[in-house]
């Protein structure tokens, strides 16, 4: 896979971003993350791949585009570019809109998101939930997702250099996590309670500085994923397990060719590929990311694209300017 394709999938999540900023707020959840798939769906037929989306809106029956198995990229592209087998064949996980309700309620760290792959570099996971734990690099080999959370805490600060109560730990803010957030309040660390968005707190945990240092919990296996991809380019980890509790889901998994239910997990088995890349836009203001800016003649977007092979993280601050001739560009 041409490294350079990561500037083509960083005008696939800008696009994406910039479609549903213009929706932020309005409290339509629904059309925020319909213009964004209809956005990224039009620009990832320009991008020069045999692609296949692995992680998208669903199945075929249930999304009409960005659907998983669909074929994506100029070789699919109407009217037809050429033969396929003149484009890279790449896996495809999208996620048009992370955090679709912090876009309708413009609340902080939604952005538009994808990870590209060699063939068979993403896992085909059904949209369960999964089991999560994401830490950075200095934490990575002294965590277990079976540990008990204060042996983990303990363990993360002392990879740190720091103190349990120093620590930072992100959850989701749901029910399900009652018990997991009186565990990590014994211990003394702090939370940060989110009310979406377990992607982009992944990523922050994994990025020294950003005062983060795990992310605890259960969310979406697409998401996980995802999550993967990132760390496969931030040295970071996740440590996942899917919730599979009923005979459905486990049809579902086997649908998937996954059939060890019970299997941790790493981000090299949630995104083996050899070679990967990761690209993410700000929809709203985030921790590592602005949200989208528009200024009269222009856009401003904030992006990360990251890639492993070369190893390579880009914070990207792109201006698309409108079409005249007078428009001034800031600093
Ligand atoms: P959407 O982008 O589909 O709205 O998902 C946001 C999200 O918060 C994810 O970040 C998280 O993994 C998942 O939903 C959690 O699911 P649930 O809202 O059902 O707890």
């Amino acid at each position: 896979m041409d490294p350079n394709l990561s500037l083509e999938f960083l005008r696939v999540v800008e696009q994406a971003a910039i479609a549903c900023a213009h929706t932020m707020g309005q409290g339509d959840r629904h059309k925020s993350d319909q213009v964004a798939v209809e956005a990224m769906r039009k620009v990832m037929d320009t991008v020069p791949i045999d692609g296949t989306i692995v992680i998208g809106e669903g199945e075929r029956d249930e999304a009409p585009m960005l659907y998983i198995g669909e074929k994506v990229g100029m070789a699919h592209a109407s009217g037809g570019r050429g033969p396929a087998d003149e484009f890279p064949q790449v896996d495809i996980a999208v996620d048009p809109l992370e955090g679709t309700n912090l876009c309708a309620t413009g609340t902080a760290n939604a952005i538009a998101v994808l990870a590209a792959s060699t063939r068979g570099g993403l896992l085909h996971a059904p949209d369960l939930y999964m089991e999560k734990l994401v830490v950075g690099p200095s934490s990575k080999d002294a965590v277990s997702l079976d540990a008990p959370v204060d042996e983990n805490l303990k363990a993360i600060a002392r990879s740190l250099g720091r103190g349990v109560d120093d620590l930072v730990v992100t959850v989701l803010d749901r029910p399900r996590h009652e018990k997991l957030i009186a565990d990590i309040r014994a211990t003394g660390a702090r939370i940060r309670l989110i009310g979406d968005g377990d992607l982009s707190a992944g990523i922050t945990a994994a990025v020294v500085g950003s005062g983060v240092h795990a992310v605890m919990g259960t969310g979406g296996a697409p998401e996980g994923v995802l999550t993967a991809a990132a760390m496969r380019c931030l040295n970071g980890e996740i440590f996942a397990r899917l919730v599979v509790s009923t005979p459905e889901h486990e049809e579902r998994c086997r649908a998937m060719g996954i059939s060890d239910f019970k299997k941790v997990y790493r981000s090299a088995d949630l995104a083996p590929g050899e070679r990967i890349i990761f690209a993410a836009t700000g929809v709203t203001d985030g921790t590592l990311m602005r949200g989208v800016r528009f200024f009269g003649d222009g856009i401003r977007t904030s992006s990360v694209i990251m890639q492993n092979e070369p190893h390579q993280i880009r914070f990207i601050d792109s201006i698309h300017v409108a079409p005249a001739t007078d428009v001034k560009i800031r600093f």
